[in-house]
């Protein structure tokens, strides 16, 4: 048994945008981003689609007016309609108003958990989609691990073992240290990663974290358990993971690049090579096998 899952993450749409933004967002070209984005995960066949959040251009820096910001929230659900499989997200810091912070309009339209949702999307596997956003996120942008949250994903993780499951825990940004200036060295990190990493480590069941925000791809085995950061896919590298879980604990990671070259090309054209290589990662960040112990301790051990 082999289960296959696609893993999309900071799509970033704006129904309007006027500029592009930062590299190596396209935002001018979210229409033909979003139509691309659901035809393709669609043609990858997956069980089930996540979404790592920023679906929207919300919250700070982009300056979207409640007009706008919901014309996007109809737009991307009349999308995401379309996906001929069952589809999760966490909210992202750009999936709120910017103007009052709330993410309802959103969520009344797609599901979006209120702490910690843990929900069974295939044999023995679990994912477990955080909302790190209990305060405001135009305050705190990179969110916040709470105590609450961390009881609920001890308790899952409990559950889950004494149910011979596998959990993946899904939160929008980093949870492990990356690219950062001196001055702000947890840049994009959640809130109490530190914390977070402890309750991971003492939860076997836990067999990897996948997390968006950054719009990096970086693949990272940290103790025994896997953590999976995914580049945006409104920009260069512009793609989205499929991933693969064997019976055996074998994880494959495949890179699908959307088919939209001359919107990729301009993305690329955005940033200088080195800059552009940070994006998507080194070869292996995008496509590799990993051997997860601790799925493979929980698959194998039959139950
Ligand atoms: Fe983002
Ligand atoms: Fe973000």
């Amino acid at each position: 048994m082999t289960i296959r899952f696609v893993f999309a993450t900071d799509s970033h749409y704006h129904p309007r945008a006027e500029k592009d933004f930062g590299p190596p967002k396209m935002l001018t070209r979210g229409r033909e981003v979003l139509e691309a984005m659901v035809e393709e995960i669609n043609a990858s066949r997956p069980e089930f689609i996540v979404h790592g959040g920023d679906l929207l251009c919300g919250g700070s820096a982009f300056e979207l007016p409640w007009e706008l910001y919901l014309q996007s929230v109809d737009d991307v659900a009349a999308a995401f309609e379309r996906f001929r499989a069952p589809f999760y997200c966490v909210p992202g810091n750009h999936d709120c108003d910017a103007g009052t912070g709330t993410f309802a309009p959103l969520a009344e339209q797609i599901h979006l958990p209120e702490l910690l949702d843990v929900v069974d999307v295939a044999p023995r596997l679990r994912l477990a989609l955080a909302n790190i956003y209990q305060a405001n996120p135009m305050e705190v942008g990179s969110g916040e691990w709470t105590e609450d949250l961390d009881t609920a994903l001890a308790e899952a993780g409990r559950q889950a073992l004494a149910d011979g499951c596998a959990v993946i825990l899904v939160v929008h940004p980093w949870v492990l240290p990356g690219f950062a200036p001196p001055e702000s060295p947890n840049q994009g990190l959640v809130k109490g990663a530190e914390r977070l990493i402890e309750t991971v480590s003492n939860q076997p069941a836990v067999v990897a974290v996948f997390t968006g925000h950054r719009h990096i791809n970086r693949i990272r085995m940290y103790r025994d358990f896997l953590i999976v950061d995914t580049a945006c896919l409104i920009g260069f590298p512009m793609g989205f993971r499929e991933i693969r879980l064997g019976e055996d604990g074998l994880l494959t990671a495949i890179w699908h690049q959307l088919d939209l070259p001359e919107v990729l090309e301009a993305s690329r054209q955005r940033s200088i090579p080195e800059i552009n290589d940070r994006w998507q990662g080194e070869p292996h960040d995008r496509e590799t096998e990993v051997l997860l112990p601790r799925l493979r301790a929980l698959w194998s051990g039959g139950g």
